[in-house]
């Protein structure tokens, strides 16, 4: 269990519950263990891996996290505690259950029990009074912690909760057993003076043993900035995702508030303990699993976060680094774009430097890759870290592949009719064939693909860029796209967790999914990012038991 330190912010990674609530990034339950390995790499004190009542693939990932990364040594890390393992639960026996079982396994099993405190939802959405949310805070909490479980309760909306309601609220469930309270800004409405005084007025209120933690989203884009007021108000643990990703707007980032606790010591006078060299790493690795890209100029982990492109900026950092940059591009794990690799590295090279980039292959998908990697040799002057992340991503086996490109032909120009030939094998091994004509070359493959396997999906976004600079650039395409088809079945749905709270709309989230390939060919790129997400749609549909109930209830 983790204890009150005066100068250590405990982390808790919440990328794979609050960053995978963000629509469109479905992750699949190998993706959310790499990415759980690497968090444990990190030195996050804690992984937030899912929502256990939420369907039985959430359950099984989340038990999977627990088993895989919560019990034993962490590789590379072998003498550090595996972090705790946290499953989100409904005020609701039901969903505390299956949180229970799905995190039980890890050496340091945790509950987060939620329960709406403002008025607003109590009244609307609860339909509760404040007497029965007192009241039934301190029962589940008391419930989850008879299980044996570490328990963090959150007030939901506790920002613009009653102050006076909410310090009775967390009174009541530290008594119950809670020892961690979260508290969310849960809309992203607070500032952070606000943000500070409620901090501080909850530690005043309840007992110095409870360990406050902060939990901002970042619909102003102060997440960052009220999570570090928090910290400086008393809290000791911020919940925080990579990149920033979650609900709407998204949550605060870790690498932000990582960054900014360790570059302004001076201010907060208490650290982490993330290894901050792993940060880029981590980034890239989630923007790529999750199809979100990072936004060049984004803070600490942006492509640009350490470029200096105008000459007064260039002149001070080589005559004295600290004229322009607070950080070192190291200190985070960013390195300048090396020409790394050519059309006479090896493989042992090649597999040593994915290593070193974070995206580390082997067997088949390395073999891939490799053949890849030497055919583009052999016709682009350059090969560099970026080509060969993206040839990287494009082996990692990330969705079923149910349905497979074999060959690809088209014909565009200013004369005719964009046309688009797809052979595909089918989950069955036979190969079909489809011609069909579309606005462009795209166009046309992708209705040749809605012909030949009948996914019924909607195009949402395609989204195409030069992985490098001429005109013999790899292109990376991103897609999204939206299954059509609602599920509707008969699993079991624990009711009385609908009747307290429906709070995420994850049967509707649940249906974008998104692809992602690389290849010298924007089109062929193209046409195998499509293929991905309609797999993953297809896949989605084959394991969701009972057509997609028990989603539709949480
Ligand atoms: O933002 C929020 O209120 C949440 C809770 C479930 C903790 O994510
Ligand atoms: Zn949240």
């Amino acid at each position: 269990m983790i204890q009150p330190a005066p100068d250590r912010v405990y982390i808790l990674d919440t990328t794979l519950r609050d960053g995978e609530q963000a629509p469109g990034a479905t992750l699949t339950s190998d993706q959310k263990l790499e990415i759980a390995h690497a968090l444990a790499r990190l030195g996050v004190d804690g992984i937030e891996a899912g929502f256990p009542a939420a369907s039985p693939d959430d359950h099984e990932a989340v038990r999977r996290i627990a088993t895989e990364v919560g019990a034993a040594p962490t590789p590379g890390r072998p003498q550090a505690e595996p972090p705790a393992i946290v499953g989100l639960a409904r005020a609701a026996k039901g969903d505390i259950d299956a949180a229970w079982s799905a995190v039980r396994d890890a050496a340091h099993p945790r509950i987060h029990v939620f329960l709406a405190t403002s008025d607003l939802h109590m009244r609307h959405k609860l339909k509760m009074t404040r007497d029965e949310v007192l009241a039934r805070a301190g029962e589940m909490v008391a419930y989850a912690r008879g299980l044996g479980a570490e328990v963090q309760f959150s007030p939901e909306d506790g920002s613009r909760s009653d102050p006076t309601f909410l310090h009775q609220v967390l009174q009541a469930v530290v008594r119950a057993g809670a020892t961690i309270l979260n508290i969310p800004d849960t809309v992203g409405y607070a500032v952070p003076h606000e943000y500070a005084q409620l901090i501080a007025s909850i530690r005043a209120a309840v007992p110095s043993s409870a360990i406050i933690s902060v939990h901002c989203h970042d619909d102003l884009g102060l997440a960052c900035a009220n999570s570090l007021a928090g910290v400086a108000a008393g809290a000791r643990q911020a919940e925080v995702t990579i990149n920033g990703i979650g609900e709407r707007a998204g949550n605060c980032s870790l690498e932000e508030l990582v960054m900014a606790l360790r570059t302004r010591r001076d201010a907060f006078r208490c650290d982490t303990a993330i290894d901050a060299t792993q940060l880029c790493r981590l980034s890239r690795q989630v923007s790529r699993s999750t199809g979100f890209p990072v936004p060049p100029n984004k803070a600490v982990v942006g492509e640009n976060a350490f470029a200096h492109e105008s000459g007064i900026h260039q002149h001070g950092v080589l005559q004295h680094r600290e004229t322009y940059e607070i950080m070192k591009p190291e200190d985070v794990g960013a390195r300048a774009t090396q020409l790394v690799l050519g059309k006479h590295s090896g493989r042992h090279a090649f597999a040593a430097r994915l290593v070193e980039l974070g995206t580390p292959l082997d067997g088949d998908a390395l073999d891939r890759a490799f053949g890849r990697f030497k055919a583009l040799a052999e016709r682009k002057k350059e090969i560099r870290d970026p080509d060969l992340v993206a040839l990287a991503a494009d082996e990692v086996a990330r969705a079923p592949a149910l349905w497979e490109l074999v060959a690809l032909q088209v014909g565009c120009g200013t004369v005719g009719m964009p046309t688009a030939t797809v052979k595909l094998k089918g989950p069955d091994g036979a190969t079909v064939v489809r011609a069909a004509v579309g606005a462009g070359p795209i166009d046309a493959a992708f209705k040749a693909i809605d012909e030949l396997v009948g996914a019924g999906v909607a195009l949402e976004e395609l989204a195409v860029q030069a992985v490098t600079e001429g005109t013999d650039a790899l292109g990376e395409v991103g897609v999204r796209v939206r299954d059509g088809v609602d599920g509707t079945g008969t699993a079991a749905v624990d009711q009385a967790a609908v009747d307290l709270y429906d709070p995420y709309d994850r049967a509707s989230k649940r249906r974008v999914f998104h692809g992602h390939a690389a290849d010298g060919d924007i089109v062929v790129a193209s046409v195998k990012a499509y293929l991905e997400a309609v797999n993953r749609v297809i896949g989605q549909r084959d394991v969701r038991p009972g057509g997609g109930a028990i989603e539709a209830a949480s």
